[in-house]
């Protein structure tokens, strides 16, 4: 006799929950996802959709290992993705430039140019003339650049449209438009999720992947996660004016093949507020401007906003609840989540099938309550 196939609950439809879905899906695991909108309404939506790991890690550890694992998933993802979808998520892997504008930021070029190269992968610095070559229209007395080939980008908003295509069609059950409210446990065991409409959704397990809103869900185990607002202008050139994602001091410009170029983002604590607001956003344009001095000519097409989910530590939430059987974490994946989706949702879906062990350094129980005292300590 066959094993019976687990039955997941999966809390959240943004990257990580719909990647997780969709890889649960294709382990024979039968699928229930709820989503408090509709897939990919918030941050997912919102982010610039680069994968860059040397760039976002700063420095070697498990946080850029795990980053550079997901990376190596990308080509196959965006692959098996698309073919089943028919959706084209536009996954480039152009590179990435860094540029100074001052005297005072070319050592810290320089120092990336170090830990790159510890983890690994070449980058090059390039002189003013060289840096012009690549890119005619940056600022004409920029210093420095350093161009790393390992660094990649996806247009996320396609990339959520082709992954709820792809677990629909894997048979996961999408419900839309409720929200959860907290997982059912009996003994030690959790037995389903609870919706704040008060009707629940049995399941062996629960994957918590609610991003921003993982903290507000009743849970064994509290997760010290929240809001970190990410604000992005959207400007339109003709012709396009650079050909690569390109950081310069306190921004990112990211060029899209239709002729989008995305500017960001500020990292703002407002709460679960998700407006445009003025200071932000002229500081971003400001920015934009001097390392591109073309850009002030761009037609502005619009703003992304959304909540990136971090954690007290900064690192993802990863890993089975300390408590009880049954609760999976996949959350606190906080400016990376686009990056982690396809080794997030290798990792879960390990957990739930093979009874595989999750990387120890993201394990939720480093914010477990300690346990209770016994009355036996002096
Ligand atoms: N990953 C870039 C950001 O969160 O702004």
């Amino acid at each position: 006799m066959s094993p019976k196939r687990p039955c997941v609950a999966v809390v959240g439809g943004g990257v990580i929950g719909c990647a997780v879905a969709w890889r649960l899906a294709r382990r024979d695991a039968e699928v229930v996802l709820v989503e408090r909108d509709r897939p990919g309404a918030h941050a997912s939506s919102a982010a610039a959709g680069m994968l860059s790991p040397l760039k976002e890690a700063g420095e070697p550890g498990p946080f850029l290992d795990l980053g550079l694992r997901s990376l190596e998933r990308w080509p196959e993802f965006a692959k098996a993705v698309e073919s089943v979808s028919g959706v084209d998520v536009a996954y480039r892997r152009d590179g990435r430039l860094d540029v100074a504008l001052e005297a005072g930021e070319t050592d810290a070029l320089r120092r990336q140019r170090r830990v790159q190269e510890e983890a690994g992968h070449e980058s090059r610095l390039l002189e003013p003339a060289e840096l012009r070559r690549l890119e005619p229209e940056l600022a004409p007395d920029a210093l420095l650049g350093l161009a790393t080939e390992h660094d990649h980008q996806v247009d996320n908003r396609r990339l959520l449209r082709a992954l709820w295509i792809a677990a629909e069609h894997e048979g996961v059950e999408v419900r839309t438009g409720v929200a959860a409210a907290g997982v059912e446990v009996e003994g030690s065991r959790a037995t389903g999720l609870r919706l704040v409409d008060g009707s629940r959704v049995d399941a062996d397990v629960v994957v918590v992947a609610a991003g921003a809103w993982s903290g507000h869900l009743e849970l064994p185990t509290r997760l010290p996660v929240r809001p970190v607002r990410g604000q992005i202008v959207v400007l339109r050139t003709v012709p396009p004016l650079l050909g690569r994602t390109t950081w310069g001091p306190g921004c990112y410009l990211v060029p899209r093949r239709d002729g989008r170029l995305l500017v960001g983002a500020t990292m703002e604590e407002a709460g679960f507020d998700t407006g445009v607001t003025a200071e932000p956003v002229r500081s971003l344009l400001d920015r934009a401007i001097r390392l591109v001095p073309g850009l002030a000519a761009a037609h502005v097409e619009g703003f992304q906003v959304g909540l990136r989910p971090a954690a007290d530590d900064g690192l993802p939430i990863l890993g089975r609840d300390p408590h009880v059987d049954g609760i999976i974490y996949a959350t606190g994946h906080f400016r990376n989540g686009i990056l982690l989706a396809p080794e997030t949702a290798e990792i879960v879906a390990g957990i739930v099938v093979d009874d595989a062990a999750a990387p120890p350094a993201f394990d939720p129980a480093r914010f477990a309550d300690p346990p209770a005292p016994t009355g036996d300590e002096a």
